[in-house]
């Protein structure tokens, strides 16, 4: 579970004080796929940086699983990042000179004590990540040979590669045409489905009728009246498939990383 208490955080631009988190208090449970929507400048990316420990607050408390985040060591937090959160960065922060493969393989860099075993383990999740995000052709690409909406879906290959159970996501669609758009909320309700978290920011208003819940963000402050919104039209699939055996639902992900089809 994520939770957000009190959190403020104030950005110092030539003296110039931004406040861009309001006392921020929220919670996010685990199976839960929340969507932040808000105009621009509102505060939605300084909120997933401060959740997925890139950024400190100025106060207030962020718990991941009852760890509090920011009083753990800067050793400690990376590793805990690189074994529990997935981030996709709004500008994709793909390495210039890495293939396709090879960005979605950074993210085990992180990862200490790899066996032989677990690299080879970890190269075939990159390389089913690719395919199922319809990249395979790009394979062996660097980035600046991409186009946008093809640098967006290796960024979130990458962010999925150390299967975290929590996923924060920066706009992960916005370059993404309506097809690319569907698979990737179709693996996010997946995601969930199999007891992970997704926390997404985004000026997509499709995404209300994918994510269980969406708030509204203005001006550094959470609406928690949105809170309320109304239950997806894919809430009731969700709750069965997360009343299934977690083998089962294993089984299911991994089968439609294999089989969907490519929708572009
Ligand atoms: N490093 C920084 N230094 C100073 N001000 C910043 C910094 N990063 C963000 N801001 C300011 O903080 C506010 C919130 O920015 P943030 O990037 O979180 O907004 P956002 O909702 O993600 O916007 P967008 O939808 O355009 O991505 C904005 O007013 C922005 O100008
Ligand atoms: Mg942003």
């Amino acid at each position: 579970m994520i939770q957000l208490n009190q959190v403020e955080k104030t950005y110092t631009n030539n003296n110039e004080k931004i406040i861009a988190l309001r006392q921020v208090t929220m919670n996010v449970d685990e199976g839960i796929f929340m969507a932040i929507r808000g105009p621009s400048g509102c505060g939605k990316s300084t909120l997933l940086f401060t959740v997925g420990g890139l950024l400190k607050p100025n106060s207030g408390t962020v718990r991941i699983e009852e760890i509090d985040l920011y009083t753990i060591s800067a050793d400690q937090r990376a590793q805990y990042r690189a074994q529990k959160i997935g981030f996709v960065f709004q500008r994709f922060h793909l390495v210039p000179y890495l293939n396709v493969l090879d960005n979605v393989l950074a993210a085990s860099l992180a990862l200490k004590d790899l066996n032989k075993q677990m690299k080879i383990n970890l190269r075939n999740r990159a390389l089913e990540l690719i395919e199922h995000f319809g990249l395979t052709d790009r394979l062996l690409h660097i980035p600046s040979k991409l186009s946008t909406g093809e640098r967006q879906r290796v960024a979130l290959a990458r962010a999925l590669l150390n299967q975290p159970s929590i996923l924060l996501a920066d706009e992960p669609t916005g370059n993404l045409d309506d097809g690319n758009t569907e698979m990737v909320y179709q693996y996010l309700i997946a995601h969930t489905n199999n007891g992970g978290t997704v926390l997404l920011a985004t000026h997509d208003q499709q995404v209300a009728s994918y994510a269980h819940k969406t708030i509204q963000m203005d001006n550094g402050k959470l609406d928690l009246k949105t809170k309320l919104q109304k239950v997806s039209k894919n809430l009731e699939f969700t709750k069965r498939a997360l009343f299934l055996p977690k083998q089962l639902t294993n089984i299911l992900i991994n089968v439609s990383l294999i089989f969907i089809p490519k929708t572009s």
